[in-house]
């Protein structure tokens, strides 16, 4: 019995011992991987310095710092409420509705045909740029979008939902230019899901498609829920350059922010 006994403690004292190690590593890679605690925010134009540690090839200054952007001294920023060109500091800037008017009538509305936009996603600090087709909610300011499964845009959309797009017309004169450039966030609706079908219904222009394989609207959408997601990008900004705001005199740049 005491030899059961002693070989019983043996086997508890290794486990702790196994236990403690295995701990103490565990903190030391989060250590490693861990952001810097210790790293202040910097400004967007901060240098290295003589004195900063050796930045490794492949990690990025916002691995360890914060980057403040100092939006109110950018170029975009003036051009969209500073003096700029003929528009003195405030002035020319639409209104809110009437500049969705003209988001509206580039991008379309439930159920019109499809836009094709530059899809920017991120993931590990590289970026990705896909071309594909979006629908937009115009009362919710929403995009919805159709697309084959396991596709690498919707991997980095699980993994980091931050995106952008952009929308712009092919460019012909510097008299004429029209783009529109939105930032969001991204979520993936699944064939499972209930709000599938109705986005289905009321927004996609699927129907087209179905004429294509010979299909009613409802074999369709029962069809592609099996291989197809839905991207939902909800949009928090939107800056539009749109060179025929100059006509009633308000200003090339405008944005509208989700408040
Ligand atoms: C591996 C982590 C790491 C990376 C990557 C890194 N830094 Fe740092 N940096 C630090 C630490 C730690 C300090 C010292 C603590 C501090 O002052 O923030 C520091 C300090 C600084 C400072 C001085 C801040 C102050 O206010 O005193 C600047 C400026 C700076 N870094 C710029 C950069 C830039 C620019 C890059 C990218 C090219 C970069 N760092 C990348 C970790 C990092």
């Amino acid at each position: 019995m005491k030899q059961v006994q002693a070989l019983f403690s043996a086997v508890l004292c290794m486990l702790m011992v196994i236990m403690a190690y295995s701990a103490a590593a565990a903190a030391d890679t989060a250590n490693k991987t861990a952001p810097e605690q210790g790293a202040k925010a910097i400004a967007i134009d901060a240098d290295l310095g003589s004195t900063h540690p050796e930045v490794e090839e492949g990690i990025t200054c916002n691995d360890c710092h914060e980057i403040k952007l100092d939006a109110n001294s950018s170029a975009t920023q003036a051009w969209l409420t500073d003096d700029y060109l003929k528009w003195s500091k405030g002035e020319g800037i639409l209104p809110e509705n009437k500049l969705w008017e003209a988001i509206v009538a580039s991008l379309g509305k439930k159920k019109d045909k499809m836009r094709t936009y530059i899809l920017a996603t991120c993931l590990n600090n590289t970026p990705l740029s896909t071309t594909a087709e979006w629908s937009l909610d115009p009362e919710e300011k929403i995009l919805y979008g159709l697309h084959e499964q396991g596709t690498q845009k919707l991997l980095h959309i699980q993994k980091n939902p931050k995106v952008s797009l952009n929308w712009h017309k092919e460019f012909e004169t510097f008299n004429d230019y029209r783009c529109i450039q939105i930032l969001g966030r991204a979520e993936i609706i699944e064939g499972t899901d209930p709000r599938y079908e109705k986005i289905l219904i009321d927004v996609l222009d699927y129907e087209e498609g179905a004429k294509k394989k010979k299909m009613t609207p409802k074999q369709f959408r029962d069809t592609i829920k099996s291989y197809m997601v839905i991207s939902k990008i909800t949009i928090d900004q939107i800056t539009m350059a749109n060179y025929a705001f100059t006509h009633d005199g308000y200003r090339i740049y405008q944005r509208w922010v989700r408040k």
